[in-house]
């Protein structure tokens, strides 16, 4: 199931990759994410409105590094020009091209783009025709299955998708209304992939190495997406590869948790300095001490933590407590 992947030009080792999540894709998290195994990862979504009227100021969210490829970067935004426009800017800053129509949240809907666009697959036709004349990365769009339960455009829009030159289509099966409530439909899945011959792949409710493998046997579709499941959990990916080659995986050793952090705050301060690398990395805490004996503690003492100092400490902590029976997702974060 998992296998050598290929959008385009683009050749990638495996087929499981990190889904773009707003505000935590960043350059960090991502490397941390490829240390673990993920084949691809993607920026967060940038905005074509500030990357054509700020330019470089916008352009800056697409800092990568030379260990940070292959990398999707992702796009939102609502008017063919611009989206045209925005492909030629950022046409040497990454692997791949996406364009973001999921994105449910109501700042990005009410300017007309994310999963505003499911609801105006004309629009959707147009917008692909400009990007894919204007750029040779390869093209691919994220959606989700409607804007309404029920409406499931998903089929029309996959065959836009193809006809207009996309080299791949990721679908989220919820419709806008469902947000993240619910269960995604993983069956719509599998109707995309028998509908296309473009590759198609799969996102939702993907939280452990046992659903990764289960989407792709299910489904047939060519690739998946970690999104909730690898935040505090980067070892996800190389745990679904263990799966697969000998049918059980290492649950993470809390030396292993508390090398990540250290290694994660480190990526942070390179990037950011030491006062946002602690204020980043308490979040991401939070994550990870998801399904860890002792969590709330390890928790309320992130929340207070000031320094890099009293992160170390912590981390320390987390080190010598005993290893529990592996990560166990006891929330998932929205
Ligand atoms: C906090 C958060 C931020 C997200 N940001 C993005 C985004 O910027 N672009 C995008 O296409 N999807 C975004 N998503 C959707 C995910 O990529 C993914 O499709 C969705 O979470 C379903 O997968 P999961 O159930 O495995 O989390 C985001 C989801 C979350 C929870």
């Amino acid at each position: 199931m998992l296998k050598p992947l290929t959008i385009g030009s683009l050749s990638l080792q495996h087929n499981v990759v990190l889904a773009p999540l707003a505000g935590i894709t960043n350059l960090p998290f991502r490397l941390i994410c490829r240390q673990a195994g993920a084949s691809l990862a993607y920026t967060e979504m940038v905005s074509v409105n500030g990357l054509v009227r700020e330019g470089i100021k916008t352009l800056a969210l697409l800092k990568s590094s030379l260990g940070d490829r292959p990398l999707g970067i992702q796009l939102f935004g609502d008017k063919p020009d611009d989206l045209a426009e925005a492909a030629r800017m950022i046409e040497g800053y990454g692997d791949l091209l996406d364009i973001n129509m999921g994105c449910p949240v109501r700042k990005v809907v009410g300017t007309g783009a994310g999963s505003a666009l499911l609801q105006e697959p004309l629009k959707i036709a147009a917008i692909l025709r400009a990007v894919r004349a204007a750029t040779t990365l390869p093209l691919t769009i994220k959606i989700r299955s409607g804007w309404h339960c029920g409406d499931n455009v998903f089929r029309e829009v996959g065959r836009i998708a193809e006809s207009e030159g996309c080299d791949a289509i990721t679908l989220h099966p919820r419709s806008r209304s469902l947000m993240f409530s619910g269960q995604a439909d993983w069956i719509q899945l599998k109707e995309m992939k028998e509908a296309l011959s473009i590759p198609v792949l799969g996102s939702g409710d993907l939280f452990t190495p046992e659903d990764c493998l289960r989407m792709l046997r299910e489904t047939g579709c060519d690739g998946i997406m970690i999104a909730r499941g690898a935040l505090g959990n980067p070892w996800i990916f190389r745990q679904v590869r263990e799966l697969q080659a000998s049918g059980s995986y290492t649950p993470a050793t809390t030396a292993e948790r508390a090398d990540t952090i250290l290694e994660h705050l480190n990526l942070f301060i390179a990037e950011r300095g030491e006062a946002i690398a602690v204020r980043e990395i308490k979040k991401h805490i939070g994550w990870y001490a998801k399904g860890f004996v002792g969590a709330s503690e390890i928790r309320r003492a992130a929340n207070s933590a000031v320094s890099v100092q009293d992160i170390q400490k912590l981390t320390e902590k987390i080190r010598s407590a005993p290893d529990n029976a592996g990560h166990i997702p006891d929330d998932h974060a929205k």
